[in-house]
């Protein structure tokens, strides 16, 4: 299977999630994108230059009435990719000290929202298209040496698991799923200090989702379309 198709990028105002948008829309797919809130983003930029390739849907994936709206507005669509970027990071406490909310609110927006979502907008997605959730080498459990991000890693192992009961609920969709590393890459939430630029990093994750197109079945892999260790 091959050719551009319909991409929703869930996450797309900045850092990766704005620079997958781009990148699929350079490849000729159309690409709904989306934003929290009501303030100009990178993606508007984007769309405004897209000449109609891409466009912009508003959803807080916390909020499952604003999924389901999504859902709603998106029903007469058929989606080759769903692809859930969205999360954040609160920093490197251990977590003896992590205060509860800190601890629900990353877990809640990095493993169960991502689910959330992907259980809420699976029907959109074409019989063999490919869902996709962003990921991290930090979710690996087995490759936890150095420990550190505690809640952040742990957010991701949770994800990944998530991911894996979602597959086996699901093994008999064709649906290809892929939880996706980007790399270490420099953005807001990957820091400064980050060896991968985004444009080292993106176009090898499209590319890793493109080769998968069509194959069905789960798997965990990097931008260089390498497997990652459970
Ligand atoms: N950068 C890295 O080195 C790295 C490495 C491994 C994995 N990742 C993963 O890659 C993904 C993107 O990371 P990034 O580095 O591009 O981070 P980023 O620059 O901080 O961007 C995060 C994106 O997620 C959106 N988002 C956060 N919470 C949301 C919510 N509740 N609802 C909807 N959108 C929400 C943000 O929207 P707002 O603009 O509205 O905040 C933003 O578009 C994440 O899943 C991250 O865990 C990144």
């Amino acid at each position: 299977m091959s050719g551009p198709g319909t991409a929703l990028i869930v996450g797309a105002s900045r850092g990766l999630g704005r620079a997958l948008a781009a990148e699929y829309a350079r490849r000729g797919w159309h690409v709904i994108g989306t934003v929290r809130g009501e303030q100009r983003t990178g993606l508007h930029e984007l769309a405004e230059k897209s000449a109609g390739r891409v466009t912009i849907e508003t959803v807080d994936i916390t909020e499952p009435q604003q999924v389901s709206a999504l859902g709603e507005r998106l029903s007469d669509r058929t989606l080759d990719l769903l692809f859930v970027n969205a999360a954040v990071t609160r920093g490197n406490i251990p977590i003896g000290e992590v205060p509860e909310e800190m601890f629900v609110e990353v877990m809640v927006t990095n493993a169960l929202s991502p689910m959330r979502a992907v259980e809420s907008l699976r029907a959109l997605v074409a019989p063999t298209g490919t869902i996709g959730v962003m990921s991290s080498r930090q979710g690996s459990i087995a490759l936890n040496v150095n420990g550190g991000q505690d809640v952040y890693r742990a957010s991701k192992s949770a994800l990944n698991q998530l991911m894996r009961s979602y597959a086996a609920r699901y093994a008999d969709a064709a649906h290809t799923l892929v939880l996706m590393c980007p790399g270490h890459v420099h953005t807001g939430l990957g820091g400064p200090d980050a060896p991968l630029s985004i444009d080292e990093s993106i176009p090898r994750v499209v590319d890793t989702l493109e080769r998968h197109r069509g194959e069905g079945g789960l798997r965990f892999v990097n931008y260089r379309d390498e497997p990652v260790a459970w």
